[in-house]
């Protein structure tokens, strides 16, 4: 496996790989859930790059930047372990001059869901996103589920801008109790990571209604919220029921839905999420 650390280092080691290659892009202190992309970009490609970056221009001011857990060593051996080609593993200056000024913004994506509490979030990701698949030129693109606006957010931005990469969306990872696989679980204390299967239980509530047939927007949301308030140490930021494509939040009776938590636990924001109707 080779490591590099400059755009042009990845551009001449890519030039060598056997086509098709995927790209898994991360943000590091792997767990099961990226272990499961890059197999994901393994099975359909001949060449797995994945990339590591802790990416500052999707974390706000008074974000975790500075916390978000790191462990490049770690990350290298699990990424080794599974065969990976080449990993990307770049320092900010190598991306982002000081005077970076190219942003990708999707307005009518971003303002809701988690763009509603973090307004400069999805620039960051999509720009992020753009700039690694023009460094790697993967064929593939893979991104998970957990982060479902991510992948709409994404999927839209490579569609309108023609980017030639396929998009796959693995499934969400999740630990024995529900709760979906995320780095930031590990800020989590043993209390609060105890509450914080509440996100799953919520979803597998709204599921169930949906195999039961419940159709209203508003009895979804309001089957997950009444499970969340079981837990008042889980502050609610958002409960939605929203239109899986253009995230509009939906009302009366629909066919397909995405439903999705955003839940503050202790100091850790957890999301989760569920699509109805249709595979996710
Ligand atoms: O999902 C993530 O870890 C990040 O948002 C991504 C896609 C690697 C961009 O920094």
């Amino acid at each position: 496996m080779n490591v590099a650390t400059t755009i042009a280092d990845v551009r001449a080691l890519r030039s060598r790989l056997e086509e098709p290659v995927g790209l898994a892009p991360t943000m590091g202190y792997l767990h099961e859930g990226h272990l499961s992309l890059v197999r994901l970009a393994r099975a359909e490609c001949a060449s797995v790059v994945a990339s590591v970056f802790v990416n500052p221009t999707q974390f706000a001011p008074g974000e975790d930047f500075t916390d978000y857990p790191r462990d490049l060593e770690r990350d290298l051996a699990l990424l080794e372990a599974e065969g990976v080609d080449l990993v990307f593993a770049p320092g900010a200056d190598e991306l982002y001059a000081a005077d970076h000024t190219t942003w990708i913004e999707l307005p009518t994506l971003t303002g809701r869901l988690e763009g509603a509490s973090r307004p400069t979030h999805f620039r960051g990701v999509a720009t992020i996103v753009l700039k690694l698949v023009n460094i790697v030129a993967p064929q593939v693109l893979v991104l998970g589920q957990k982060d479902a606006q991510q992948a709409v957010v994404v999927g839209r931005m490579l569609r309108e801008l023609d980017v030639p990469v396929e998009l796959r969306i693995g499934p969400t990872v999740r630990e024995e109790d529900g709760l979906a696989m995320s780095s930031r679980n590990a800020y989590l204390a043993p209390d609060d990571r105890t509450v914080a299967a509440v996100l799953y239980r919520a979803l597998r509530r709204v599921e169930a209604l949906w195999r039961d047939g419940e159709r209203d927007a508003d009895a979804l949301r309001e089957a997950i919220s009444a499970v969340l308030a079981g837990e008042p140490s889980a502050d609610v930021d958002y409960v939605s029921v929203a239109d899986p494509e253009s995230l509009e939040e939906l009302d009366g009776t629909v066919e397909a839905a995405l439903a999705s938590i955003a839940v503050r636990i202790g100091r850790t924001r957890l999301i989760d999420n569920l699509v109805l109707g249709r595979s996710a």
